[in-house]
């Protein structure tokens, strides 16, 4: 059976789909959907942040009402501490099998809300698994702040001014928790709600271009 690039992928330990990519140099991204999405949903947004980059995008195992998530909340904005834990080690550990199968180095997470927050999780609980991360409409994800060990990994935190899920001083403490374990951060608060406008597409765009060449 011949296996198309952009096909659903089952093998590894998260079903999802990869775009290799087109040209060497940009930085893989990782693309984690929010509530209810799935590994479709945020390729269009992954090409045109980085047009020439391969895409990692795993959907997430946890199941809300039949939703894809990336781990349990017990209500909106109040998590589950243990399964966050347990799953940012499960999809920490799936980037790296991805890495050896694709011969990736290390991505950049794009993560939308519920895929923000899982990406901040692993950025504080496996600080050498990602490159970087944009962080869209993310909160803090853990109890505790782990240690330092992010040394100057850029993270870009986009935040929705009028975000209802999202209250400012959550995002806040977010970025200064992530300063705090060494990252790198810019924390910019765009005229926005949860959803995502323009504004985040350019700021993204941008930062995203000015990364250096991955290697
Ligand atoms: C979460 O559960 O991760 C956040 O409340 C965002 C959401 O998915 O609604």
């Amino acid at each position: 059976m011949t296996t198309s690039p952009l096909a659903a992928d089952a093998a590894l330990s998260f079903t999802h789909r990869f775009e290799p990519a087109l040209r060497p140099g940009a930085a893989p991204l990782l693309l984690l959907h929010g509530t209810g999405g799935d590994e479709n949903d945020l390729l269009p947004l992954g090409r045109a942040l980085s047009p020439d980059a391969a895409l990692l995008s795993p959907r997430g195992k946890v199941l809300e009402g039949g939703m894809p998530r990336f781990f349990r909340r017990l209500s909106e904005g109040v998590f589950d501490h243990q399964d966050v834990k347990r799953r940012a080690n499960e999809l920490a550990d799936f980037i790296g099998e991805a890495r050896a199968k694709y011969t990736l180095p290390a991505p950049v997470a794009v993560g939308f809300s519920n895929g923000a927050n899982i990406a901040a999780a692993i950025l504080l609980l496996r600080p050498e698994v990602l490159a970087g991360a944009v962080l869209l409409r993310a909160m803090v994800p853990l109890e505790q702040e782990p240690a330092a060990g992010l040394s100057g990994t850029p993270v870009l935190i986009l935040t929705g001014a009028m975000d209802p899920i999202v209250p400012a001083g959550n995002a806040t403490a977010l970025a200064r928790m992530l300063e705090g374990s060494g990252a790198h951060v810019e924390h910019v608060t765009v005229p926005a709600g949860h959803g995502l406008t323009q504004s985040d597409l350019v700021k993204a765009k941008a930062w995203i271009g000015a990364l250096p060449v991955a290697r």
